[in-house]
């Protein structure tokens, strides 16, 4: 790649062998793509001289990435800011400088209206522009408040950094690699469409060089991200046009990779060549993210999700079918505007017939801009409440029900990270859950049959099969 040079790390104070290096600190608010392009951004302040800090007080720039899925996310968000005016001020007076940037979702949601409600933001910058980084942050350090939310014609990914393979093998054995960006599913509750835009997705060749290279840097892992992972297409290198599951089986062939997931799928898009790599592949983990939202085909009409309870429950049928130890994990939304006590049960019922490994339900929270803000009937605090609390102690239920039923079972680990205990790792099952086992760290990246002896309350745990 002609690339390749420009993206070795440069000596942290290029220019100056004297100056301390500048230090960034970035806090990561939401989903995994916010996590990934947390890590292109500061890999690509790198460039420029800085270096990471976990230290937030010692930051000359503090960058947040934020999330506007739900209300409560923003207002973290600018009550975070309250909380950087005052360190702003006090490192001010010490004669120290320390530039604020909001990136991420509320900074493409919001734009302006951030500068003007925290007057101690010095940059706003949106997720089509994340390239420009590094230049807009020059210019926030010259004194000008930049806003960088225009949905950029260029190829960000293009222009970003590989992940850096030194940082990578700090970063550990699993890593995450956007495939496929924005979404146009328009789903009414939902300010995605707005903030992330339109359905890109990444080309065949960028995508194997940056897993080539995770690879080459440790990761055994790699989950493939995108808002609408499933809507990801291209073209082959044998001038056919590829879905999701040509893309995985490509990635399959990489000498070192041992597993690959995928996030976040959209029930309509899951097509046959997809569901048969569930069978054929190995290395793809029997575990999968399907969202549904409602079990009532009224609700999901009204959310626009286009498939009906029983399109997805024959959906999961039909994957099952294949991949009988699949695992499914999935989102769900209560108190949509006009959900009823019968829809909510409805709900409950799938929820039932399915039975989830894993799953995450929300409030209905109403976006500002989307079609679901402007719907009668919203639902009172008080009854979403209600309507959580019983759905998620079902949830739970299951969650715990999937976790005993691990008990007995042999299974593959891929080993990760120290434990809590001495002499103990953390791995990742198939199904995404954290086992605890007796090994040594040496071997972290490796992956080993283990016999699970205990299901604790958030773990497992196991033991080694000799
Ligand atoms: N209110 C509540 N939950 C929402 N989600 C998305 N938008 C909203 C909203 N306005 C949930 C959906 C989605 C997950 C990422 O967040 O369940 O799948
Ligand atoms: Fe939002 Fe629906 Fe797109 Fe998912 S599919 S990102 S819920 S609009």
């Amino acid at each position: 790649m002609t690339q390749e040079t420009a993206l070795l790390p440069k000596s942290p104070v290029a220019g100056d062998e004297n100056a301390p290096a500048r230090k960034v600190f970035v806090k990561t608010y939401g989903c995994q793509m916010n996590v990934y392009d947390s890590d292109r951004m500061s890999d690509a302040l790198t460039r420029d001289g800085y270096v990471a800090t976990d230290v937030l007080e010692d930051a000359d720039f503090v960058l947040l990435n934020t999330c506007h899925i739900r209300e409560k996310a923003a207002e973290k968000v600018y009550s975070e800011l309250g909380r950087l005016r005052e360190l702003k001020k006090a490192k001010a007076s010490e004669g120290r400088e320390m530039v604020i940037g909001v990136a991420g979702c509320v900074a493409q949601a919001e734009g302006n209206e951030i500068l003007r409600r925290s007057p101690a933001v010095d940059l706003v910058i949106g997720p089509q522009t994340y390239h420009r980084l590094p230049e807009a942050l020059k210019r926030a350090r010259n004194g000008e408040r930049v806003v960088e939310t225009d949905y950029a014609l260029e190829d960000k990914f293009e222009h970003l950094p590989a992940p850096d393979n030194a940082k990578t093998r700090l970063r550990g054995v699993t890593a995450f690699l956007t495939v496929q960006e924005g979404c146009d599913k328009f789903c009414t509750f939902c300010v995605v469409p707005y903030t992330r835009g339109a359905e890109v997705s990444r080309p065949v060749a960028q995508i194997l060089a940056e897993a080539e290279r995770l690879v080459d840097g440790g990761v055994r892992e790699i989950t493939l991200l995108g808002q609408n992972v499933n809507a990801w297409h291209g073209t082959g290198p044998d001038g056919r046009d590829w879905g999701l599951g040509d893309l995985l089986r490509r990635l399959g062939e990489i000498d070192g990779l041992a597993r690959l997931r995928y996030t976040t799928s959209h029930p309509r898009d899951m097509d046959e060549s997809l569901i048969e790599a569930h069978r054929s592949m190995m290395k793809l983990m029997p575990y999968l993210h399907l969202p549904v939202q409602s079990g009532s085909d009224r609700i999901l009409k009204a959310m626009n999700r286009r498939h009906t309870a029983a399109e997805y429950l024959a959906l999961v049928e039909r994957i099952r079918a294949v991949q009988p130890d699949l695992a499914l994990s999935g989102d769900f939304i209560v108190g949509f505007p006009g959900e009823t006590e019968e829809d909510f049960e409805d709900t409950m019922r799938l929820v039932a017939a399915v039975g989830y490994a894993q799953a995450f339900s929300f409030k209905y929270s109403s976006r500002p801009g989307t079609p679901g803000a402007d719907l009668k009937d919203q639902v009172s605090e008080d009854v979403k409440a209600k309507r959580l609390e019983r759905l998620q102690t079902l949830l739970v239920n299951q969650q715990r029900d999937f976790a005993a039923g691990c008990v007995g079972r042999e299974i593959d680990l891929l080993l990760e990270k120290p434990g809590r205990m001495p002499g103990q790792l953390v791995g990742r099952s198939p199904w995404l859950q954290p086992v605890n086992v007796d090994a040594k760290r040496s071997q972290i990246g490796d992956i080993i049959k283990v016999r699970i002896t205990k299901a604790g309350s958030n773990s497992l745990f196991a033991e080694v099969i000799e």
